[in-house]
């Protein structure tokens, strides 16, 4: 079991690589840092890892989280976000030292009708069984949109926008900060960060949430990447590296929920218009 979800992990995690340049100069520095302090290779750990996708039977949250099922993971906490018109689920390993697992779906049917046709056109050549297959959760985009419905998804849903071109992979991975030795805090990574020229998502300010909430995250906004569009070429937001300090509950255990406030706002880590 354990090596199937290292597997699953890695593949993942090279996929992400792949259009995530600064994740891997983020990655490389962070382990720098441990080893200069420590004298030896402490791993960075992750917290967790992020995937999106549609309300479409085919394709839906269940469908990317049967993957995870299979390896033994058990379905945690819910969480809404009303405004995004996303709904989420969380995974959690009986094994605590694998990341636990966030997956989203846009709710298709509260947007507005052009983004419908769309997302319904986008789904509807992926084949009943793609959700099936081995490699799912890293194969990318089934689809190909021109650069005006592009446009129209990201006026409505940045979500959506983001999955036209990215399709099902690793949205995000995330460093657990309580398990490294060097850095403390999401401020101490935040500042580690901005002065290695690294921009960070400051929507609803550089730390979300904090001690209150027993988990405080940060991100990065996400690398830009050129990609082909069916009529044309375009650089776009592709996926980005979060950082979580979670804090302990009354029973001493760290809390490994998340928090719906925090990661709407982590949700704008790939829009457009606020990248600099
Ligand atoms: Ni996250």
């Amino acid at each position: 079991m354990h090596s199937q979800i290292n597997e699953l992990f890695s593949h993942l995690w090279q996929d992400y690589l792949a259009i995530t340049p600064s994740a891997r100069k983020i990655h490389s520095l962070l382990n720098e840092l441990e080893f200069i302090d420590t004298g030896s290779q402490g791993e960075l750990i992750n917290d967790h890892i992020a995937l999106r996708t549609f309300n479409i039977e085919k394709i839906n949250l269940d469908k990317l989280a049967a993957h995870f099922l299979a390896l033994g993971y058990v379905e945690k906490g819910h969480y809404d976000f009303a405004q995004k018109k996303l709904k989420a689920k969380h995974f959690e390993h009986p094994d605590t030292t694998q990341p636990k697992v966030f997956i989203s779906e846009l709710l298709v049917q509260y947007m507005p009708k052009p983004v419908q046709d769309i997302i319904n056109k986008m789904v509807e050549g992926v084949n009943e069984d793609t959700a099936l297959l081995k490699n799912f959760l890293y194969s990318g985009a089934h689809w190909q949109v021109t650069e005006e419905e592009y446009k129209t998804l990201a006026e409505h849903s940045e979500y959506a926008a983001w999955m036209s071109i990215w399709g099902f992979r690793a949205n995000h991975f995330t460093i657990s900060i309580n398990h490294m030795q060097q850095i403390n805090s999401v401020g101490d990574m935040n500042l580690k960060l901005k002065q290695a020229g690294f921009a960070l998502n400051d929507s609803g300010g550089e730390i979300k949430g904090g001690p209150d909430v027993l988990l405080a995250q940060s991100s990065t906004m996400a690398d830009k990447i050129k990609v082909e569009l069916k009529d044309t070429s375009l650089s776009v937001p592709s996926c980005f590296y979060e950082f979580a300090y979670r804090y302990p509950m009354e029973n001493g255990e760290l809390y490994q929920g998340f928090v719906a406030a925090s990661a709407d706002k982590i949700f704008e880590s790939t829009n457009t218009n606020s990248i600099k």
